[in-house]
């Protein structure tokens, strides 16, 4: 299995272009199965979980290549009903085959999602909205059977937390169902609100995306449409971190730095030098900065997927801080790899609390996760000497060209296969 060296203590400097969102181009992907006409996405990161989702709707019955950072759709085959195991295990985002599936041909069969190991991740919340919405439900032989006899019925749907997925498979639902939908609670990230505007230039007629109340007037039809996937802040998130945690000077290129927002007003917050431009972030270690305290929530609060990250930079600043996870449970899974670092940290249920030390010292480590991957990697920039991290096949699922652009910043880093 490939692992990543990294030999740390060098100032990151330079300019990294940001790849277009992961989270965002799921959704896209999946709303390519409404409608028959061809699709266009350009900005397609190139991660694994991408290239699953293509294999999937391939399966599915979706005629779907990617060149470069290009996905174009054409014609559909028969659409196939069911989702297997061997496909959906991979990736969490596999369920938004059932809201697509489910409108279209009134049936679908998915086997229980897998992703990320942190914590129990239900779907309960998709599957009570797809009741709402006349669905029949059952669970067997690890299968989620769903079954809309007379089609799906617009609703209103009041979410018991803002889930950006269920947001998202609903959202794939609604836009062919009879109807009104409306959701209530619905979640916030920019990721919807780029699914939506895709949804509208199919022809749909959503409205409210961007806000807790979505309302969905359903259409007959949807059609092809062309579009560019908006930019990854959680990477771009990660490289001003990493800036933050070398001392380095970093401009980050094709970013929405309104996406950014909070996790800017922290590190700003804490004494980092950060000017935001259109589409440009310009990121300076000035001086020492100060710990901050930060509780994950959901958008705009600070995002649960920046919280591994944060915490690693958290370990080497002077002073205490806390950091409180109220997405996820089991999100702090690196906290025992970066005490291999020699990272003073301690775990009190949903919180932990940090002491800062001066350095990290190198070391062989395991991820456990993508967003653990990324805080390894970060540790491993900081550390002095040799840092050796492995199952980074997590890392491949949500990072493009992660040493590529690293390197060109000049860390030290490199990818062993073995
Ligand atoms: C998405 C993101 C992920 C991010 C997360 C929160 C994608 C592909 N992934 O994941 O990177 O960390 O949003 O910002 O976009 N929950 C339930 N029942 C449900 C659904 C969710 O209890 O039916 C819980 C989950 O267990 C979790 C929390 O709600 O504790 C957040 O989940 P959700 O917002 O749905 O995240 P995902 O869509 O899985």
């Amino acid at each position: 299995m490939d692992k990543i060296i990294i030999h740390g203590g060098k100032k990151l400097k330079g300019e990294v272009v940001i790849s277009g969102s992961k989270n965002s181009a799921l959704p896209i992907l999946f709303a390519t199965l409404l409608t028959d006409e061809p699709t266009t996405i350009t900005n397609v990161p190139s991660l694994v979980d991408i290239d699953t989702t293509i294999a999937f709707l391939n399966f599915i019955g979706k005629k779907i290549v990617k060149k470069g950072n290009t996905v174009k759709t054409y014609s559909s085959y028969k659409y196939k009903h069911i989702a297997p195991y061997d496909l959906v295990r991979k990736m969490r985002a596999s369920i938004l085959i059932m809201g697509p599936l489910l409108s279209r041909l009134k049936k679908v069969d998915v086997s229980l999602p897998g992703g990320c190991s942190i914590g129990a991740r239900p779907i309960d919340i998709h599957l009570d909205a797809f009741k709402k919405l006349g669905a029949e439900i059952s669970v067997e032989g690890g299968y989620v059977k769903t079954f809309a006899k007379d089609g799906l019925k617009g609703a209103k749907i009041d979410f018991r937390f803002q889930s950006v997925g269920a947001t998202e498979n609903i959202l794939l639902a609604a836009v062919l169902a009879k109807g009104k939908t409306t959701i209530i609670n619905a979640a916030c990230e920019p990721e919807i609100e780029d699914l939506a505007n895709v949804l509208n230039k199919m022809g749909a007629k959503v409205a409210g995306m961007g806000t807790k109340k979505i309302v969905i007037e359903g259409v007959d039809v949807l059609h092809g449409f062309k579009h560019e996937v908006i930019p990854d802040r959680i990477e771009a998130a990660t490289y001003i971190i990493a800036a933050a945690i070398t001392k380095g000077e970093v401009t980050l290129k094709k970013v929405v730095p309104r996406h950014l927002k909070v996790v800017n007003d922290k590190l700003k917050k804490s004494g980092l030098c950060i000017k935001e431009m259109e589409d440009t972030i310009s990121v300076k270690w000035v001086k020492n900065l100060k710990p901050q305290n930060v509780k994950t929530e959901v958008y705009p609060g600070f995002p649960t997927d920046v919280q591994a990250q944060w915490m690693v930079l958290m370990c080497l600043l002077s002073g205490k801080s806390q950091i409180e996870e109220l997405v996820f449970e089991n999100r702090f899974l690196p906290v025992a790899e970066l005490q291999r670092f020699g990272a003073d940290i301690t775990i009190n249920g949903k919180v932990v609390n940090i002491k800062g030390v001066e350095k990290f010292s190198g070391a062989p480590v395991m991820v456990s996760d993508l967003r653990a991957g990324a805080a390894l990697v970060l540790a491993g920039l900081a550390a002095e000497g040799k840092t050796v991290v492995s199952r980074i096949y997590h890392l491949d699922r949500g990072y493009d060209m992660l040493e590529e652009k690293l390197k060109k910043l000049g860390a030290g880093i490199r990818r062993i296969h073995n």
